[in-house]
C-alpha cells in the first residue's frame, strides 16, 4: 500500500492505471466504454482551487504498476467542503482478500487526521461496492438513475421538432467550452435560483457552480482535466435573463461517450418548452462538433420527473440506479480498528 502522486508518476504507472480501471469496468459495468489514456494524469491529478486528492495504490509488489503491471487496487480521496470524496477500485482478481478494507482504512485515517466528519462515494448499483459499503456502515443518502442514450437510436427528424418547440421570445445559443464570458453573472444566477427552489437533497458530491467566480475555476478546470465542455443556453430576450442551460461534457478518456451534467430551466420560464429545446439543439450540435460520440450518459435524482419525462422523450433509455453513500468519520474509526 503506497500513496501515489500522477504528477510525478511514470507513463508506464499511468497506463497501468488504465489498465486496473478497464479490468474491474469489464466485471461491474460492462456495457461502458473502456478508458482511455488521455490526459489520464491531468484527470487524476488537477482539483478545483481549494481541493485537494490523496491517492493510493495497492501493489502485490512495491513498484508493479511502473513495471506495467496492473495494480491490485487504487483508492482516492477528494477532500472538498466538510466532505471527503472518495474512489475505491479493486482489481477483480485480488477481491475479497481484504484490499478494498486496506484501501478504506488509509482514506479513513487521512480524512480523520484532516479533521473531515464524513466521507461520501459515488456506487453504481447491482455491483460488489453496494456489499462493500454496507459492510463497514456507509448509508444509503440518495438515488439516482443513470440513462443512456444511444445516438444511433435517435428519431433526428422528431428532435428537429422538439429543437424548435420553444415558446416565442427565448434564443437558444451553443457555446463550445463554456458560455461567454459576459454571461458568466446571468448563468451563474440561473444555477443558484434554480438549486434554491429545488433541493433534491443530494450530497453534492458533484458540487456545481452558483457564481462567477466558481463557475469560471470550474470552467478552467474541466479543461485543465482533459473534459471538454459544451453548453445550449435559453435567454429570454426581454429581460436578458438566462432562463434555462444545460451542459454536456465529453472526456479525452472516455471519448465516445459524453457525460450530461446540469439542465437547469429557472422556476418562472418553466411551461415554455424550454427545457426540451436545448436538450434537443444540443444533441444536434454534439453530433456535427463531435462526430466521434455514439451515446451521452445521465443521471437523475429518482424524484426530479420534469427531468426524466424530458430525457424519455429524447430517447434516453434507464440503465441501473447510482447511489450515494455516506459514513461518519469517527464511525469507521471504530468499525476498521484505527488507532
Ligand atoms: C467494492 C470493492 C472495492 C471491494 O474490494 P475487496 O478488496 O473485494 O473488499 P474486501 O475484500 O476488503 O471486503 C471487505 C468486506 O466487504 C464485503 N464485501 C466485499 N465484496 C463483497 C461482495 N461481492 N459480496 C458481499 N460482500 C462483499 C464483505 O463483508 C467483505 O468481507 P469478507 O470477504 O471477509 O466477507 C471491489 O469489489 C470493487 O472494486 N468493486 C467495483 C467498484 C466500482 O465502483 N466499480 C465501477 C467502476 S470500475
Amino acid at each position: 500500500m503506497r500513496e501515489w502522486d500522477p504528477l510525478t508518476a511514470s507513463a508506464t504507472e499511468i497506463a497501468s492505471i488504465v489498465a486496473l480501471l478497464n479490468e474491474a469496468m469489464a466485471i461491474d459495468l460492462p456495457d461502458d466504454p473502456l478508458w482511455h489514456d488521455g490526459s489520464m494524469r491531468d484527470y487524476l491529478a488537477v482539483t478545483m482551487p481549494g481541493e485537494r486528492k490523496v491517492m493510493w495504490l495497492a501493489e502485490e509488489t512495491t513498484g508493479d504498476a511502473g513495471r506495467g503491471i496492473p495494480p491490485l487496487g487504487g483508492a482516492n480521496v477528494l477532500l472538498v467542503g466538510d466532505i471527503g470524496v472518495m474512489e475505491i477500485v479493486v482489481h477483480p482478481k485480488a477481491r475479497r482478500l481484504g484490499v478494498g478494507r486496506e484501501l478504506l482504512s488509509q482514506v479513513v485515517k487521512r480524512a480523520a487526521d484532516q479533521g473531515y466528519t464524513a466521507l461520501g462515494v459515488e456506487v453504481p448499483g447491482e455491483t460488489s461496492a453496494v456489499e462493500f459499503y454496507h459492510r463497514f456502515g456507509f448509508t444509503c443518502a440518495f438515488t439516482e438513475v443513470r440513462s443512456v442514450l444511444d445516438l444511433s437510436s435517435v428519431d433526428w427528424f422528431a428532435l428537429g421538432e422538439l429543437a424548435a418547440g420553444v415558446g416565442a421570445g427565448y434564443k437558444l445559443d451553443f457555446y463550445s467550452g463554456g458560455p461567454p464570458l459576459d454571461m458568466y453573472a446571468a448563468y451563474a444566477a440561473a444555477k443558484a435560483e434554480v438549486r434554491e427552489s429545488y433541493d433534491l437533497g443530494d450530497l453534492e458530491l458533484r458540487p456545481s457552480s452558483y457564481e462567477p467566480q466558481r463557475l469560471q475555476a470550474s470552467i478552467n478546470t474541466l479543461a485543465a482535466r482533459g473534459l471538454k465542455l459544451y453548453v445550449v443556453v435559453a435567454v429570454h430576450e426581454s429581460s436578458g435573463e438566462v432562463a434555462g442551460l444545460t451542459e454536456v461534457v465529453v472526456p479525452q478518456q472516455h471519448p465516445t461517450r459524453a457525460d450530461q451534467y446540469d439542465t437547469v430551466v429557472v422556476p418562472r420560464h418553466r411551461g415554455y418548452g424550454v427545457g426540451r429545446a436545448i436538450k434537443a439543439r444540443m444533441l444536434f450540435e454534439l453530433r456535427s462538433a463531435e462526430p466521434g460520440i455514439t451515446q451521452v450518459q445521465t443521471w437523475n435524482a429518482a424524484i426530479n420527473e420534469p427531468l426524466i419525462r424530458v430525457n424519455q422523450e429524447l430517447g434516453f433509455v434507464p440503465d441501473r440506479q447510482w447511489l450515494e453513500y455516506e459514513a461518519d468519520v469517527a464511525d469507521l474509526v471504530t468499525r476498521l480498528g484505527i488507532s
